[in-house]
């Protein structure tokens, strides 16, 4: 028998009833990542080599878990990631992961390729819920520019560029199940030439710009006010780079390990990036994000230990949503709040602002 939603006590018990009741070619595009799916498994795995360092006779009782994110503040360090054709999963599409994102005061990031229209998104917020906005850059630049200026003017507060998708991975479960429909706004915004004989991916994503380059980002910096983040980083050097072009923030990510295949989990570059950034003192110049394969409360506190500002989390709500629709997006993150409260507790912190490395053992990462 199915669960019922009371019985999901974790963000994978949603992955399990989701794999049961989504149509076969709706969970590949969901489930997939690229080649032989061996960074989508570390993205998680690399979180059970770190290890807590926790304090021990601090006064818990009561907790804080709300930051500040791009100037927003939130309720607690996570917000929700760009990920497309939400009506794969319910008929509803995105604007049930927004309603899920207004009750519990997180973010959520708009993706350019989402089935609802993006203004269908915006209008289903509430009066101060804050939403960002994932791009991919058009080959045409004009069709980019507007799509920038039309989510400023709707009040988005920030614009991820997408820069690990100069061509997008091979995800080959998603391959062999050929697509069929996924919304029309996305059919739209992809243009004519749509081949669906290749999986989802492939239909929606053929307008993507590869020659998109460094000497670019100037330009998107002086067409918007709105805090530029580069979504994708790998190294620190790009980091570096980000930083002198001067960027707001960065995204340590990999896609959900379905771009390139053998990329290192986002946790793993978060410990390359920081000791480099703490050495020059340019910690403060940049806000990092991580994402991929954050399940637990304990995988947000690490990073957020290591030095991220918050993390993104993208399949966990899409399975959510699939499976129960917005309760299963509310229980969610009820549950992740109530994960994260009691683990706070238990590594001694009361608030964000308290975790820091030493409350980490990162020695069985290959970076520390
Ligand atoms: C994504 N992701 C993504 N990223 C992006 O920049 N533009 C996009 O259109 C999409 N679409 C998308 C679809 C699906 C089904 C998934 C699972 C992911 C990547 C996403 O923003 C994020 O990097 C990962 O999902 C994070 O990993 P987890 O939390 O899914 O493990």
């Amino acid at each position: 028998r199915m669960p019922i939603l009371e019985q999901c006590y974790n963000l994978m018990d949603f992955e399990a009833v989701a794999r049961r009741v989504m149509n076969k070619s709706a969970w590949a595009y969901y489930s997939s990542g690229a080649d032989d799916e061996i960074t989508m498994r570390e993205n998680h795995s690399a979180y059970h080599k770190i290890w807590f360092r926790p304090r021990i006779l601090e006064d818990v009782e009561k907790i804080d878990l709300s930051t500040t994110m791009l100037g927003t503040k939130v309720d607690i360090p996570f917000y929700v990631t760009a990920t497309a054709l939400g009506k794969l999963g319910n008929p509803e599409g995105e604007v049930i992961l927004t309603r899920g994102a207004k009750k519990h005061n997180v973010i959520q990031m708009i993706p350019t390729l989402a089935s609802c229209s993006f203004d269908e998104i915006v209008d289903a917020k509430g009066d101060d819920q804050v939403q960002w906005l994932q791009l991919y850059v058009n080959k045409d630049r004009a069709i980019t520019k507007r799509i920038i200026e039309h989510a400023e003017k709707r009040g988005c507060k920030g614009l991820f560029i997408t820069v690990d998708a100069p061509q997008l991975g091979r995800r080959e479960k998603d391959m062999r199940s050929k697509y069929s429909d996924a919304g029309s706004n996305v059919q739209e915004t992809g243009g004519d030439n749509v081949d669906r004989s290749q999986g989802a991916a492939r239909a929606i994503s053929s307008f993507i710009d590869p020659t998109l380059s460094w000497k670019e980002i100037p330009w998107f910096l002086s067409v918007t006010k709105m805090p530029i983040i580069l979504k994708g980083v790998q190294r620190v050097e790009d980091v570096i780079q980000a930083i002198e072009t001067g960027v707001q923030g960065v995204v340590l990510s990999n896609h959900g390990g379905r771009q390139l295949d053998f990329a290192r989990s986002g946790i793993e570059v978060l410990a390359e990036v920081m000791p480099v950034l703490r050495e020059r003192n340019w910690q403060d110049r940049i806000e990092i994000y991580v994402d991929g394969g954050i399940r637990r409360a304990t995988d947000i506190i690490k990073a957020l230990c290591i030095g991220a500002t918050g993390v993104g989390i993208g399949r966990p709500f899409l399975f959510a949503m699939s499976a129960y629709g917005l309760p299963g997006v509310d229980r969610a993150m009820q549950l992740l709040k109530d994960e994260m409260e009691m683990n706070m507790r238990l590594i001694g912190c009361s608030r964000v602002d308290q975790l820091n490395p030493t409350l980490v053992d990162c020695r069985g990462l290959s970076m520390h």
